[in-house]
């Protein structure tokens, strides 16, 4: 199997808030409608964000911690990769939100039992060594009754066709860098939902995230970046994705810790 390169995160460090780097396509394709769904949790949960105490596992440039902290949250951040944090602080800074953030491994969270009552960890499972390690440990750190927000990739013949193959492999389409994602490493819904119930979560919902039904904005969109007429943001921008009830390529949850 091929090695996930998480040094990547490393070296575009400087495009997680810039128009024309590729992380532009999570800030402007993926975390809005992720945020909209966990946001849509809180809200049918009555859970008041201003009394949360947020984790960000693998908050990369800190996309999600400022939606968070934006809220009301207290939020603290934590990743392996210096340069994202240095862009997370920087970014957090210029748009006055309190937001911790560390450095740190997943599998080894630095906090104490029981110390968040919400923690995220978005696209983040497909990239690691361990995913059990880090749910126990992430299970760990949440209060009981806590929220645990996700996303993730399937496992499936279409993620291998359009995420690996064309997003990253083929010459003509991609405009990933190689090995940001290796296929094998996507989880299933049900192995995901396995691996919860084992770490004190009972039970998982489950949505899909995936694009808009009519996909001829999106293929323009693609053709257009290719010859660079527009930038990363604005591909993102016109591949939006949804809440879906298709699991087929990505797909986001929730689970709630036992009491
Ligand atoms: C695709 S990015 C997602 C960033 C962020 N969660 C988001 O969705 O905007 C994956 C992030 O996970 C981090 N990461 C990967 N493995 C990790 C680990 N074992 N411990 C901490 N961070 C990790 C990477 O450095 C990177 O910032």
């Amino acid at each position: 199997m091929e090695v996930v390169d998480n040094q990547i995160y490393d070296k575009v460090s400087n495009t997680w808030w810039n128009e024309d780097g590729f992380m532009a396509i999570l800030r402007t394709a993926v975390n809005p409608p992720r945020f909209n769904y966990f946001q849509k949790i809180l809200n049918e949960l009555q859970l008041n964000p201003k009394q949360l105490r947020v984790l960000d596992v693998g908050c990369g440039g800190g996309l999600l911690s400022e939606q968070f902290a934006a809220l009301g949250c207290q939020v603290t951040g934590i990743d392996q990769s210096v340069p994202s944090l240095d862009a997370a602080k920087a970014h957090a800074s210029a748009m006055d939100l309190q937001i911790e953030y560390l450095q740190g491994n997943a599998e080894r969270l630095p906090f104490p039992d029981q110390s968040f009552d919400v923690v995220c960890c978005c696209d983040v499972l497909e990239h690691l060594d361990s995913v059990d390690t880090v749910i126990q440990e992430l299970s760990r750190v949440l209060k009981p009754g806590g929220l645990f927000f996700f996303d993730t990739i399937n496992r499936t013949l279409a993620s291998r066709l359009f995420v690996v193959k064309l997003a990253q492999d083929c010459v003509l389409t991609r405009f990933v860098p190689r090995n940001v994602h290796v296929w094998e490493k996507f989880i299933k819904p049900h192995e995901l939902a396995s691996t919860l119930r084992q770490f004190s979560f009972p039970q998982s919902s489950f949505v899909g995230l995936a694009p808009r039904s009519n996909p001829f904005p999106a293929l323009v969109a693609f053709a257009r970046r290719k010859f660079g007429q527009i930038s990363f943001a604005e591909l993102g921008e016109n591949i939006r994705l949804q809440e879906s009830k298709s699991l087929a390529i990505s797909y986001m949850g929730f689970s709630v810790k036992a009491l």
